[in-house]
């Protein structure tokens, strides 16, 4: 590689790489409220939406990665990828435990779960191509997309673990535990889809193509479900979201700011970007020393 590619190539941070392990967490649901952050249905429904996107894209990270596990020639590689095979299917496992919960407070995410699960599993899913370079093409477009995609996973943790006005507000501890959790797993595993891409293709042109795939698709789905939890919430009368509400949380603390997710636009799409330079891995870390589920998984593996 010549001076001036070796410029224009990812750079990543070696020292926030860190040893991945799933933990094996359960969450108690019972004394949840509807409106977890009390008094505010939109940021609790904005942010709810990940309970219905999440445990089918994270199965199906799951069962793309385990396809793509005979092109890894890199031991260190391998390693990150079954950590982050194991630590994925449980974030899968642990959003989709909220669901009864939703149904029980009178909130039935079944009909938008159904089209989430259409979309991961035939769109998305394996298409009855013949092996060969077809086949081989689509599974790269997967892993691609699954890298644009984790790039946000990493901004969402990296976001939860320091957003303190959900704290001030009095936010649901069980839920924020649940989001931090995962957040930090996000954080941890942040570079593992991104080296695994750069392993088995790396081009340029699919990077920004997919990136561009999975940001309007994520925009197209979380308002659809932030919709969907607001017109079928049985404790609101004609309630509608709109992007002022959404700024205005931003503004506030309680979700991410647009201004943050617009500069994230740039961030994935300069040629110099690896995961590891954003977010921080001891932070991660630190938060899952102290996270109560993370904690009693630990025990109840000793
Ligand atoms: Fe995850
Ligand atoms: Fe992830």
């Amino acid at each position: 590689m010549s001076n001036k590619q070796a410029a224009r190539a990812p750079q990543p941070v070696a020292s926030e790489r860190v040893p991945l392990k799933a933990r094996k967490v359960s969450f108690s649901w019972e004394d949840t409220p509807l409106h977890w952050v009390p008094g505010d249905p939109f940021t609790t429904h904005t942010i709810n939406v990940l309970h219905l996107l999440l445990p089918a894209g994270e199965r199906w990270f799951v069962h793309v990665y385990k396809q793509v596990l005979p092109y890894i020639r890199d031991d260190e590689l391998r390693e990150d990828v079954l950590g982050f095979i194991g630590q994925e299917a449980m974030h899968s496992q642990a959003h989709d435990e909220v669901l009864p919960r939703l149904r029980e407070l009178g909130l039935d995410p079944t009909p938008y779960t159904a089209q989430v699960d259409w979309m991961f599993e035939k769109l998305l899913g394996d298409r009855t191509l013949p092996p060969g370079r077809a086949r081989r093409w689509w599974l790269m477009e997967r892993v691609a997309l699954i890298a644009a995609i984790e790039h946000y996973t990493a901004f969402l943790g990296d976001w939860v673990l320091n957003a303190e006005e959900l704290d001030r507000r009095g936010a649901d501890p069980t839920m924020l535990d649940l989001l931090r959790w995962h957040g930090a797993e996000e954080v941890e595993h942040r570079s593992v889809a991104f080296d695994l891409f750069l392993h088995v293709d790396g081009g340029y042109r699919r990077r920004a193509r997919t990136w561009a795939t999975a940001f309007a698709t994520l925009v197209f789905l979380w308002q659809r479900g932030i919709r969907f939890f607001l017109e079928n919430d049985p404790t609101l009368l004609d309630a509608k979201g709109s992007l002022k509400d959404f700024h205005r949380r931003g503004r506030d603390g309680l979700l991410p700011s647009t201004g943050a997710m617009l500069r994230s636009i740039p961030t994935y799409l300069s040629r110099t970007y690896h995961p590891s330079q954003e977010g921080s891995t001891e932070q991660a870390v630190a938060y899952l020393a102290a996270s109560p589920a993370a904690l009693a998984a630990e025990k109840r593996t000793a």
